[in-house]
């Protein structure tokens, strides 16, 4: 099996039946004028699933990617967000049709509000908008990210719909467990971004360890225990050899020892960003 070989990368299956490939390609603080070169990086390395937002300032690179991959569109999954200053009923919609055309896509197969932004009191609001482009058929899939605390609670008293994903940080030293599996009784499968703490967990002993036992990198270690586990990852790399390796990772199984052993590196150290400042 070769790393452009699409079989490679598992799917999960969607509360609302939507497939969703395993392992996406994270285009967080990657250069505008970059984009279009990294994802299409990705794209070489058989990658399928593209994860921007709207705050990251790339969605016109990611979609030139793309138009130029000479992928079907049903190939490809593209993931982005509605920025926290864009949140309220009409301002969703036309935060949408903004990442739309900026992504040349027609149908974007999964929109996620990024933040609650408590302060700013429109989440739920905002939801609203995302169940109707849901509903009219704009978005194949709708869902969350960092929605802490009591926030997930707060939007379901008034969503039709459940969210079918929750993005929020995970990795072997953050592991939001109690999160994870509420969002999951709840039916949604649960996205991890830094998913290699960007970069921090790499060198723990017990993930050196199993890298050596496998013959892989850390890195790869990490993503297989998260695949595992049934989440979907979204790795960050601006190097073309790392965005390789990155989706290379179906070749080796961790065993329940190697497992527990990254689980038990939980150590409550958050990379990302604090939630009820951020809005
Ligand atoms: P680089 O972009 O130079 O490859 P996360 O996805 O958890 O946010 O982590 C991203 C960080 O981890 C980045 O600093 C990235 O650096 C680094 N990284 C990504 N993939 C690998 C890898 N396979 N091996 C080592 N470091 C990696």
């Amino acid at each position: 099996m070769t790393t452009s070989d699409p079989e490679i990368v598992p799917s999960l299956t969607l509360s609302n039946g939507v497939a969703i490939p395993q392992v996406g390609y994270g285009v967080f603080q990657v250069p505008a004028e970059d984009a279009h070169e990294y994802v299409s990086t990705a794209f070489s390395a058989g990658y399928r699933h593209i994860d921007t937002a709207a705050a990251y300032g790339n969605e016109a690179g990611v979609g030139r990617a793309i138009a130029e991959s000479g992928l079907r569109r049903d190939e490809i999954f593209v993931t982005t967000k509605l920025w926290n200053s864009d949140q309220g009923f009409e301002k969703t919609l036309a935060a949408f049709e903004m990442s739309r055309a900026k992504l040349g896509l027609e149908v974007v197969d999964l929109y996620l509000i990024h933040f609650p932004a408590p302060a700013r009191g429109l989440f739920q609001q905002s939801w609203t908008a995302l169940e109707a482009l849901y509903a009219e058929g704009s978005i194949r899939a709708i869902g969350v990210s960092n929605f802490k605390g009591p926030y997930l609670g707060r939007l379901l008293e008034t969503a039709d719909i459940i969210p079918m994903v929750h993005q929020i940080e995970v990795h072997p030293s953050y592991q939001q467990q109690d999160l994870s599996s509420r969002s999951r009784e709840l039916g949604m499968v649960v996205e991890a971004y830094s998913p290699l703490g960007r970069g921090v967990d790499l060198n723990a002993p017990a993930i050196t360890r199993a890298a050596s036992n496998h013959g892989v990198s850390a890195a790869q270690v990490i993503l297989r225990w998260h695949i595992q586990q049934g989440r979907v990852v979204i790795p960050k790399s601006v190097s073309p050899s790392r965005i390789r390796q990155n989706a290379d990772i179906a070749g080796f199984a961790l065993d329940d020892h190697e497992l527990a052993s990254l689980s038990g590196l939980e150590s409550g150290h958050m990379t990302g960003e604090d939630i009820e400042a951020f809005n």
